[in-house]
C-alpha cells in the first residue's frame, strides 16, 4: 500500500518514525491547503461560522453543556487566549460525565456559538474542528473588538 505513495528507498531512508511523521505532516499541510489560508485574518472579520451553525452550536450547548455549567461558559469563553485552547480542553476533557463524546464538529459548533454569543459577527463559513484555524481565532479581543469599527 504504502509503495504505491512512497517509494521504498524514500521508506527506507524515513524510517518508521519519520514516516509517521511525515505522512502527519503531509495530512497537516493538504488539510490547510483545502482549507482557508487566511485564518490569520478571520478573527473578527465575519469569515468563519454560520447562522445554521451557530443555531446548532446553541442547542448542542442547550443540550450537552448548560446542565452543569448553566451559561457559565459563555463568559468564560471569553477569557480564553485562543479557540483552539478551548477546543483543545473541551474535546477531550467534555461533556465531564462522557469526555471527548462528541464528534469534534460538534464542538466546533458549540465555539461558533459561543464566539456569536461574544460578540463575533456571523460569517459565511462553517468553523471547522481545526487547531490551525480556531487557535487564530481570539476570544479575548473580541470584547474589545467589538467597538473598533465605530468612528
Ligand atoms: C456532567 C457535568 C458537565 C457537563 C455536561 C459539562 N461539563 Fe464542563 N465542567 C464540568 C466540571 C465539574 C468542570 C470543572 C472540573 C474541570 O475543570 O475538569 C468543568 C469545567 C469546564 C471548563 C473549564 C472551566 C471553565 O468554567 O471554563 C470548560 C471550558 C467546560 N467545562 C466546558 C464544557 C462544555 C463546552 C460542555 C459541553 C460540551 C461541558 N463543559 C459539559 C462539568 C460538566
Amino acid at each position: 500500500m504504502l509503495d504505491a505513495v512512497f517509494p521504498a528507498n524514500v521508506v527506507r531512508i524515513l524510517g518508521g518514525t519519520g514516516l509517521l511523521f511525515a505522512l502527519g505532516c503531509a495530512a497537516l499541510a493538504s488539510a490547510q491547503e483545502s482549507g482557508h489560508t487566511t485564518a490569520g485574518a478571520a478573527a473578527s472579520d465575519g469569515e468563519w461560522t454560520t447562522s445554521e451553525q451557530v443555531e446548532r452550536g446553541a442547542q448542542l450547548y442547550e443540550q450537552r453543556c448548560s446542565t452543569c455549567h448553566g451559561d457559565a461558559i459563555v463568559s468564560d469563553f471569553a477569557s480564553y487566549p485562543n479557540a483552539g485552547l478551548f477546543f483543545g480542553f473541551v474535546s477531550t476533557a467534555m461533556p465531564a460525565d462522557a469526555p471527548g463524546s462528541l464528534p469534534h464538529q460538534q464542538y466546533a459548533d458549540i465555539i461558533a456559538y459561543l464566539l456569536s454569543a461574544n460578540g463575533m459577527p456571523v460569517g459565511s463559513t462553517e468553523l471547522p474542528p481545526d487547531q490551525a484555524i480556531l487557535s487564530e481565532i481570539k476570544p479575548s479581543e473580541l470584547d474589545s473588538g467589538e467597538g473598533e469599527q465605530a468612528p
